[in-house]
């Protein structure tokens, strides 16, 4: 909806979890990463953001399940509206309105869902008509794993790439991911400051850097050959590797607990009795699991049985970011033009 007074428009995305990991920034700057990632977006971890460009306000505000923000999170959303603003000639603040239709308190990623949620939701208000890699550099630039989410299914984001890239669709592999999430407390340092300090502090991380992109070359052929044995081994080493750099950094970076150690153990014992999986850890202790869907059920019911596993999400492959309807309800969705129509 477009008056003199407001320009409205209203976005949906979902977050994504890395199989090959991205862990450090590229020299040149921008947000660009330094090692090339490869990510699954996940159906049922959905962020839903309207921006609302209005005459009458002084400032930019946003609220994120009906709380104001403030501090750094608010300045990380003043800086996207500001580079939409720059790019398209819009000069009035806006509101931004988002909610996560997942425990924000499970301590799960929700800048991925959230930034390109937003990047998708501020252009349109705006009315750049930006395409979707266009939508996807800006993302990064708030966040690098956001720039994924733009997509659904298998996403790729290339070392020091400005966009991600689609790498197979949404139904391409019947793989369900389940989240453990393992109760903890505040994170010890944000992804962003972690990695910052993993880079200059870590005798690994030259290592991790040089290494990464056999990593990703590895995850990429096993999805596209839906070789689980072999994307497990990959993403396991991705995951257990970056965490390896991290440790090694001064003072060390450690987001996994106790009971992430033990969950890996079980896992692992579960494996060799026949049960497909495969376990991945980002910045913070919950475990996700990866396996066929048809061994979804099993794996669910023994997660839900380990002690310190506090409650198992389960998502399958999910889709694109996408603008919403505005009159009516919020899950009625606009389909984008047929050339966006990517997975
Ligand atoms: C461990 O995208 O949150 O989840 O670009 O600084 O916002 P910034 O970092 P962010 O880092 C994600 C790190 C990760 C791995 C991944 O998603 O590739």
């Amino acid at each position: 909806m477009t008056s003199s007074e407001e320009s409205v428009a209203r976005a949906e995305a979902c977050a994504n979890i890395a199989l090959a990991k991205y862990w450090g920034k590229s020299p040149r700057g921008d947000n660009l990463t330094a090692v090339p990632s490869l990510s699954l977006t996940l159906d049922s971890l959905r962020t839903r953001t309207e921006v609302r460009f209005q005459s009458s306000l002084r400032s930019d505000e946003a609220r994120l399940d009906g709380r104001a923000l403030t501090g750094r999170p608010l300045e990380r959303i003043v800086a996207l509206l500001d580079r939409v603003r720059a790019a398209s000639g819009e000069t009035r603040r806006a509101l931004v309105t988002t909610s996560n239709d997942f425990p924000t308190a499970a301590g799960l990623a929700s800048s991925a869902s959230g930034f390109a949620a937003l990047a998708l939701a501020a252009s349109h208000a705006a009315r750049t008509g930006w395409d979707r890699a266009r939508l996807s550099a800006l993302a990064r630039q708030s966040s690098a794993s956001a720039a994924r989410s733009l997509y659904g299914g298998f996403v790729a984001l290339a070392a020091e790439a400005a966009s991600a890239t689609p790498v197979a669709p949404i139904d391409h592999w019947d793989l369900t991911m389940l989240v453990a999430v393992v109760t903890a407390g505040p994170k010890p340092i944000g992804s962003t400051g972690g990695m910052v300090h993993t880079a200059e502090t870590s005798p690994l991380y030259g290592a991790w850097v040089a290494d990464a992109p056999r990593l990703y070359d590895e995850v990429q052929r096993a999805v596209l050959a839906r070789d689980f044995p072999l994307l497990a081994q990959a993403m396991e080493q991705s995951s257990l590797t970056m965490h390896a750099t991290m440790f090694a950094a001064r003072p060390p970076v450690i987001y996994l607990r106790g009971a992430t150690l033990d969950l890996i153990e079980r896992l692992r014992q579960w494996r060799d009795e026949g049960l497909p999986l495969a376990f991945t850890m980002d910045a913070g202790p919950n475990v996700k699991v990866l396996t066929p869907s048809e061994h979804a059920d099993a794996l669910a019911t023994r997660l839900a049985d380990v002690p310190g596993v506090g409650s198992v999400l389960r998502c399958r492959p999910g889709p694109a970011a996408r603008l919403l309807a505005l009159d009516g309800p919020l899950e009625e969705a606009i389909p984008l033009p047929e050339s966006e129509a990517l997975p």
